[in-house]
């Protein structure tokens, strides 16, 4: 199904901002993924509230093309949510998760404990894999996660360097303009407060998307090919929905609260947005949220 149209893209153009905020490597570890939260919510809406009907760990299956035997490092594994949906295609193989954050390894161990596939778990980033050897995997994935890695051009030399001959690397990630509606109201409930300028530089994501992403990878592998669906979540209900834009830390907005902002502030916000999306679902049945995402693999 195609969910561009005409409207969406005037939004995007109108509302995605050309200065993008980045997060730096201390504070993924530091600041937003101390804990599971985050993760559990996104993931959560990600995965119930679809339209598509194959969840992401389908699309990943399908480019990933596993015969069940290899050795897969997942960079930026989070709390193992995809490796425990992929590991059943690799139950005569063996996986590493990396995570530069210690409470989310934690839980993916945790998660994956007593499954019989071998599995183990680093902290490190994903720019340092030197505690691999060459040729080592057979497959690597980065999902969603390689707009925090501080030094990319030194992640895909490394990707390389410890992918075999015949392994292919994943990474996925979206175009900036994915998910503009949360971006639309975000804006529009900022500006009625008149906040702060910084807080309207959002989404890191615009450092590697599917719009950059190629001429990054090129100078790594052979082969770089894109692939891209469409999906879109449905809210009929605001608090899943804000559950949601929580966990998106709102929005990767510069700040988030008791940093240099007091948590009123952040009352007020989730206030406007709930009305906001409230009124879209009394008029339209729904809150939709649009997602232009996909992959690179590479080989
Ligand atoms: C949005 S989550 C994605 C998690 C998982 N890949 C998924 O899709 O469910 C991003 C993850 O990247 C991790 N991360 C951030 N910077 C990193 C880095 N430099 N090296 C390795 N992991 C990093 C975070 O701790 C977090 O677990």
């Amino acid at each position: 199904m195609d969910f561009r149209t005409p409207l969406l893209d005037r939004l995007a153009t109108a509302v995605i901002p050309d200065q993008h905020f980045e997060l730096s490597a201390d504070d993924a570890r530091d600041v937003y993924f101390t804990d599971t939260r985050m993760l559990d919510a996104t993931q959560l809406a990600h995965h119930r509230y679809r339209t598509n009907p194959l969840a992401l760990h389908d699309h990943l299956l399908q480019a990933l093309d596993l015969r069940g035997t290899e050795e897969l490092l997942d960079l930026g594994c989070g709390n193992g949510f995809l490796i425990e949906q992929i590991r059943p295609h690799l139950a005569a193989g063996h996986v590493v998760g990396l995570d530069i954050a210690p409470g989310v390894l934690a839980a993916a161990r945790q998660r994956l404990t007593g499954v019989a596939t071998p599995c183990d778990w680093v902290e490190g980033s994903a720019d340092d894999l030197s505690m691999f050897t060459d040729r080592s995997f057979d497959r690597v994935m980065a999902v969603y996660m390689a707009h925090y890695v501080p030094d990319l051009q030194r992640c895909f030399a490394e990707v390389r360097r410890v992918l075999r001959p015949g392994g292919r690397f994943l990474l996925a990630t979206d175009h900036p303009e994915s998910m503009v509606e949360m971006y639309a109201v975000h804006f529009s409930a900022l500006r009625e407060m008149n906040a702060p300028r910084h807080l309207f530089r959002a989404t890191p994501k615009a450092r590697i998307s599917l719009d950059n992403g190629a001429e990054q990878l090129t100078p790594h592998f052979a082969h770089v090919e894109r692939r891209t669906w469409q999906d879109q979540l449905q809210f009929a209900d605001p608090e899943p929905f804000l559950a949601f834009y929580r966990g998106h830390n709102y929005c990767c907005a510069a700040s988030r609260p008791g940093r240099d902002l007091p948590a009123e502030f952040f009352t007020e916000l989730e206030d406007r947005v709930r009305r906001k999306v409230q009124s879209v679902i009394r008029t339209s049945d729904y809150f939709a949220l649009t997602k232009f995402t996909g992959t690179f693999v590479c080989w």
